[in-house]
């Protein structure tokens, strides 16, 4: 008997960066039948800078040439392309706005789309899932958040019977890898961004990914399928990584019995949902203060999963699944990529067309931003003289805060003088003297108010640090 013909799915590739390059290699060089009867097939490839005799030049067009076009149209449009990939990376907001015309223009062509765009479906949205109902095709964007990490089909199918209280974790690699290499090898924080950035994390402009924007975009689709919310951008409290000093570790470590590690948190009291951005401490004996790299760890917390296991500890912190993996890097987001147009080829539309979320659209709110609370820690720089706490916590106390405690280390001449070069100090480094105050449960509202009358104190040499503590108050 003759064998039969496989059946081939044609994918139209929009990038040939990190992540584009090793779509290119799974697909190339790894062989691409999977499964018996079905071919997956690269009709073409559109790259911004093909590069040619450039020493970096794209790995895959010498020997695959005539794939390789400049013109976006020729990639969507391709009559053999029945998947759409978008793997660009965007620099800009003009970037963002040329993507959503590529993807929208896709979906239009009758072509489902992959993306591993997270910039661009946290910016257009809403504009690119009205475009998929309407033309009933799909969009699927596992790759967009924890790299590797499985974590959208898992919320959307596996978790469809729970009711989600919280999903919160470490969803920048760029920012987990400069702060973890901070915080064991002393390393500054311009050394650490530029490793990062050699090892293929951080994003196009890494500005996105310190700055937490990276973090905030991952962390609205996360509340998209968790908690049915379409957040706009500018909904979520943000705060990067840029202003952490080695001294903060010092601080968080020898004081608090904690680390700094960038979270990202979407939180369910039942009728709203507080979704916040920062780098926080974490206690060393939390599970994700070993979460150390570029390595993503998201924690899941379910009501049903709870019920009848009220003494397991991981409860207690606040967690009941963990999903730990690859969060950063080309490799693992082209896995992820690939593994959504496996799925598509098999023609599996467990979804339908639409954003599958776990709490049905329009039942809870976001919080705003001045109401979101936590327990918070504010590192000082002063120049010294009597009187200084006393005042400061004056202004707590006139802003509602209760203070819990005050750190203060004796700190050597080295450290002293670390912080006079790295803040440009204008007094003398034996006249500079950090400390620590630690506040319970306040609103972000609440500390805006409390930090705007403390930085205008004369003897404030850097603006205060404030980062929430995790997993106390
Ligand atoms: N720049 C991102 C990160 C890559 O550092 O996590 C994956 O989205």
């Amino acid at each position: 008997m003759a064998k039969a013909k496989d059946f081939i799915v044609g994918l139209g590739l929009l990038g040939s960066g990190t992540v584009g390059e090793a779509i290119q290699d799974l697909v190339f060089a790894a062989g691409n039948r999977k499964e018996p009867g079905l071919r997956l097939k690269i009709a073409k490839i559109y790259t911004r800078r093909p590069d040619t005799g450039h020493p970096k030049k794209k790995k895959w067009y010498t020997t695959h040439r005539e794939l390789f076009t400049t013109n976006p149209t020729e990639v969507i449009d391709h009559p053999e392309a029945d998947i759409i990939i978008e793997a660009l990376g965007s620099e800009d907001e003009r970037d963002l706005a040329t993507f959503k015309g590529y993807i929208i223009r896709a979906l239009g062509n009758g072509k489902s789309v992959v993306t591993s765009d997270k910039a661009v479906l946290a910016r257009f949205g809403q504009e690119i899932w009205e475009a998929a109902a309407r033309s009933g095709q799909e969009i699927r964007f596992e790759a967009c958040v924890g790299g590797g990490i499985p974590i959208i089909r898992a919320l959307t199918q596996s978790f469809a019977a729970e009711t989600p209280e919280a999903i919160y974790g470490i969803i920048n690699g760029t920012s987990n890898y400069i702060l973890s290499e901070m915080d064991k090898y002393g390393k500054s924080y311009a050394q650490a961004l530029r490793e990062a950035q050699e090892r293929g994390y951080a994003e196009t402009n890494p500005k996105s990914d310190v700055s937490g924007l990276d973090a905030e975009a991952k962390l609205m689709l996360l509340a998209g399928v968790t908690f049915g919310l379409h957040m706009s951008p500018g909904g979520v409290w943000r705060k990067g990584i840029e202003e952490i000093h080695p001294v903060d570790f010092l601080y968080a470590s020898r004081k608090g019995r904690s680390t700094i590690k960038p979270l990202a948190v979407a939180r369910s009291d039942g009728s709203t949902v507080e979704a916040l951005v920062a780098p926080a401490l974490v206690p060393h004996d939390h599970f994700l203060a070993a979460i150390d790299g570029a390595t993503n760890a998201i924690l899941f917390k379910g009501q049903k999963s709870a019920a009848g296991d009220r003494e397991d500890k991981s409860e207690i912190r606040g967690w009941n699944y963990a999903f730990v993996g690859p969060g950063a890097g080309g490799g693992p987001t082209a896995v992820a990529v690939m593994g959504d147009v496996w799925e598509l080829a098999r023609g599996a539309r467990e979804h339908g067309a639409g954003f599958p979320s776990l709490v049905a659209p329009g039942t809870l709110a976001v919080q705003s931003q001045a109401r979101i609370s936590a327990c918070f820690y504010v590192r000082f720089v002063v120049k010294d003289r009597v009187g200084i706490v006393a005042d400061i916590c004056q202004a707590f106390g006139q802003a509602g805060i209760n203070v819990s405690e005050i750190w203060q280390l004796g700190h050597s001449q080295e450290e002293l003088e670390n912080l006079h070069r790295s803040y440009r100090l204008d007094v003398k480094p034996r006249e500079i003297l950090p400390f620590v105050i630690t506040l319970e449960r306040a609103t972000v509202g609440q500390m805006t108010a409390a930090l705007a009358a403390i930085r205008r104190k004369d003897y404030i040499l850097v603006e205060p640090v404030w980062l929430p503590i995790w997993g106390t108050g």
